[in-house]
């Protein structure tokens, strides 16, 4: 069941070409330029006319929804918002008309996000899900909703149900963004010829397996980590920082980078092991300024750089290369191989990847 691999994580690592591509197939077409969400057929209008957008999510979901608000400011021009679900059910939050609170949940069955969507609807929100699990909870209870259609996840460490939420996320922000009109045909064009490229891409970079446990090797014993990105990738240090502590034990954190220099810099010396995404996108100068703050304290810098980037590549320790796309994309791409680093760190360390200690695949307590 385990498909020739050592664990589910790896295997449903392995597996995100043909995730993205099903959550993708029958819904995004580039040779007709056309996106068509079944299940939000009837909230679309009124969605490119929201005041606000909440998303409600816990843990890796909860980061799918940070890079959610990218998207959709950046694509729609609407306000978002992203709540720890915990926090949003326990204030008296403030849903005006026009507001739009999006659930986002692997199992569908996550208490506080269940929770916190019930308070949203009695407050008279439209309440959308964005969640994996068919027919579960969250799925029951939303007006209507988009399936990642990721396939079963086993593995207590998300990962392809997290690159499924953000392939969802982006078809919606996209197709909120046409609506709208925030975007014009070209840019419409090239997002979703992007976003069809992205299982190729995605495959291209699982090639890397073999080099990025070579590196593990070498950071196998590492006490801390920090992971630094900015913008869309902000969202996707947070998740690799989250991936490596819960699967390996190792306390990591993660920052937007240019937040590094308000504190937790005094951390950096020749033991502190510094992930960038340093793809080059819109704030890619800022953050070779970053990795040369770190290289200059000593701190050893693995990057995550695009395929030819001479420049941080001879600056860094490690350098993985993946394919360029499309900014408001690459955290489909950026994302996989922190998750190969974590799987492989975590593994060497003689951990249980696909059952780490203190947690369970669904949270169904608050
Ligand atoms: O099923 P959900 O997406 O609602 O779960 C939310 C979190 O419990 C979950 O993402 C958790 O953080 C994972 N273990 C992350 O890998």
């Amino acid at each position: 069941e385990k498909g020739g691999f050592e664990h589910f994580m790896l295997k449903e690592i392995f597996e995100q070409p043909k995730s993205i591509g099903d959550c993708m197939r029958g819904r995004l077409n580039a040779e007709t330029a056309h996106i068509q969400l079944g299940g939000l057929i009837n909230h679309l209008e009124k969605l490119a006319k929201a005041k606000r957008i909440v998303f409600v999510a816990c843990g890796t979901s909860w980061h799918a929804g940070l890079v959610g608000e990218y998207l959709f400011e950046e694509l729609a021009r609407i306000n978002v918002e992203v709540e720890y679900a915990s926090e949003f059910r326990y204030r008296n939050p403030i849903i005006k008309e026009g507001d739009f609170v999006i659930a986002i949940s692997q199992s569908g069955e996550t208490a506080d996000t269940l929770a916190a969507l019930e308070l949203a609807k009695q407050k008279g929100a439209t309440i959308l899900g964005i969640c994996n699990v068919v027919g579960s909870s969250i799925a029951r209870l939303t007006d209507a909703g988009v399936y990642t259609h990721a396939g079963p996840e086993i593995g207590v460490a998300s990962t392809k149900a997290f690159t499924a939420q953000v392939t969802v996320l982006a078809m919606i922000a996209i197709a909120t963004a046409k609506a709208k009109g925030t975007i014009d045909e070209g840019e419409y064009r090239r997002l979703l010829s992007e976003m069809a490229a992205v299982p190729q891409k995605v495959e291209e970079i699982l090639k890397l397996d073999a080099d990025i446990k070579d590196i593990s090797k070498l950071f196998t014993f590492a006490s801390n980590f920090i992971f630094l990105g900015r913008g869309i990738n902000f969202p996707v240090a947070l998740e690799g920082a989250l991936k490596l502590k819960e699967i390996s034990y190792i306390h990591a954190e993660g920052y937007p980078a240019a937040e590094m220099k308000h504190g937790p810099i005094a951390l950096i010396d020749e033991d502190m092991p510094v992930v960038f995404i340093a793809t080059k996108d819109s704030s890619y100068e800022k953050v070779v300024s970053n990795i040369q703050e770190v290289k200059a304290r000593k701190g050893r810098v693995i990057a995550i750089i695009n395929h030819g980037d001479t420049e941080v590549k001879n600056m860094v320790d490690f350098a993985i290369e993946i394919p360029t796309s499309h900014e408001m994309i690459t955290p489909l791409l950026a994302s996989i191989p922190l998750q190969l680093l974590s799987y492989h760190i975590a593994v060497l360390r003689g951990r249980n990847v696909d059952q780490p200690r203190n947690l369970a695949k669904s949270v169904t307590v608050e």
